[in-house]
């Protein structure tokens, strides 16, 4: 057949190699998933193995977090400095090293140490793939591809509360001994060697960004990579915006934050809050703290596990409807629609915890317990706010960090938000358990207020970026106040 170079078989030849790329580089993405859930099943056994108090056991859960901000933070540079793939090859030697110290590791301490050094990889990950993407995307299918990082996202955590299980149930409760005298929650860490090394591998494969490339001055290899991947035979157009848009004379700094350079701060904190928003509202609480919910509506304890799988589901299904609306309604609606969304089932999870009896167990723990309706209220708020998050900040947001900042300064002001990111997670992810002590109709009533918060903020702040080039945005969507 031979296809002209606008018809429509030599455009699908060519969206489906740029495909391919994407997914390769959202294998981040799924090992992010995959490390931040991991610990979800292996918790238990690992703190009966070492005999952790709470406060370690909080520690070493968490610890992993601030990693990821520090990894974020550090792939900003390196990323501007090596290039985009090697970053994701450091990524991937990272990953594969936490995953079997972890499972090897001695005691408490250096698993920390092995837990931080996957979180470096995690927010290394967590920069890199939304700057990828948007960098070899083309305009009119940049939020489809820039959201298949979240669907990598979610299908890891996925992917780590399946396999969790399943380990749990081959050693017939986690701390069994499995296969090679490791008990099974050392096998819940090691799995994660092998997309580890899948994600490295892909990487060895991957073209460097052009957007890279024409910073760096290899201009041929710019044009080879476009080539390739768009069909296009003359990209000199494509090229010279590219170098326009990189003529600002200026090398991105933190004093970014503070001036007004090139109006540049009001994109990065846009940035910035974008990131701070996405976690306020909550969401990781019910991923990693899905027990005490579920437990309140009446579950056993075993049972949790299970129901965090089936929301895992709905985040999965969800994001497919997110990648099917993202270009065509755009960022700006499906962002103000879930943050009125998250606001309506957040409050009704704050009202129906203000119904609940308070139980206090053998053990000394109290829960707070639903009846009388209350429960199914707060079953069908709880998984609609995951509905709600998940077509719309959950994806949105890494689009929005891949493409709104300008080619000249996108891997370190992406690194920043990231990094902002990663510590907003661990800030609410660490108050949760006192948040839940003073009563959880006050812990998700703050939520709700940071979702109220957020309709706000993308209704004044934030840009449409929908179908237009990144070189085209870079002056009047960056330095615009809105
Ligand atoms: C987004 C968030 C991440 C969260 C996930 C859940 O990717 O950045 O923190 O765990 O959504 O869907």
């Amino acid at each position: 057949m031979n296809a002209t170079p606008d018809s429509p078989e030599t455009v699908n030849r060519f969206n489906i190699r740029i495909i391919g790329i994407c997914v390769a580089a959202a294998l981040g993405g799924f090992l992010f998933g995959f490390d931040t859930a991991v610990i979800n099943g292996a918790v238990d056994a690992m703190t009966e193995t070492f005999g952790l108090s709470a406060a370690l056991q909080g520690f070493a859960v968490s610890s992993a977090l601030l990693g990821c901000a520090a990894g974020a933070w550090f792939a900003g540079p390196i990323a501007n400095r090596l290039g985009r793939v090697p970053v994701m090859l450091i990524a991937a030697s990272l990953f594969l090293a936490s995953s079997i110290g972890s499972g090897l590791a001695f005691g408490v301490v250096d698993l920390i140490v092995w837990r931080v050094i996957g979180g470096l990889g995690v927010g290394a990950a967590s920069v890199i793939a939304p700057a990828y993407i948007a960098e070899v995307s083309p305009a009119r299918i940049r939020g489809r591809l820039a959201s298949l990082q979240q669907l990598a996202i979610v299908t890891g955590i996925f992917a780590a509360l399946l396999s969790d299980s399943m380990l749990a149930d081959f050693a017939g409760g986690s701390i069994e001994i499995l296969w090679l005298g490791q008990e099974a929650w050392r096998w819940m860490f090691m799995a994660e060697a092998i997309p580890a090394i899948v994600y490295g591998l892909a990487a060895l494969r991957l073209p460097e960004s052009p957007r890279f490339l024409v910073a760096k001055g290899r201009y041929d290899e710019a044009t080879r990579v476009l080539r390739v991947y768009t069909g296009i035979v003359d990209v000199s157009d494509r090229i010279t915006a590219i170098k326009d848009s990189l003529r600002a004379d200026h090398r991105w700094s933190l004093a970014d934050l503070r001036g007004r350079r090139l109006g540049l701060k009001p994109v990065v904190w846009v940035g910035i809050l974008l990131s701070v928003f996405q976690q306020f509202v909550g969401i990781n609480v019910i991923f990693y703290y899905s027990t005490t919910l579920w437990r309140s509506v009446g579950f056993e304890e075993g049972d949790a596990l299970q129901i965090t799988v089936i929301t895992s589901v709905t985040n999965i299904v969800v994001t497919l409807v997110a990648i099917a609306l993202v270009d065509r309604v755009g960022r700006r609606p499906l962002l103000l629609t879930g943050s009125a969304g998250m606001f309506l089932s957040l409050t009704t999870m704050a009202i129906a915890f203000s119904q609940a009896t308070l139980v206090t167990d053998p053990d000394g723990t109290t829960s707070a317990i639903l009846e009388g309706g209350w429960d199914v209220t707060a079953l069908i708020a709880a998984n609609a706010f995951v509905v709600f998050f998940g077509v719309s900040w959950g994806p949105v947001v890494w689009v929005l960090l891949g493409e709104i900042f300008p080619n000249f300064i996108r891997a370190g002001a992406l690194a920043v938000a990231a990094a902002a990111q990663w510590l907003a997670n661990f800030a609410i992810s660490t108050t949760f358990p006192t948040f839940s002590e003073i009563g959880l109709t006050f812990a998700y009533g703050f939520y709700a207020f940071f979702a109220l918060l957020s309709f706000a903020f993308v209704f004044t702040q934030v840009p449409e970026t929908k179908g237009r080039e990144l070189e085209d945005m870079s002056y009047e969507v960056h330095s615009r106040r809105r």
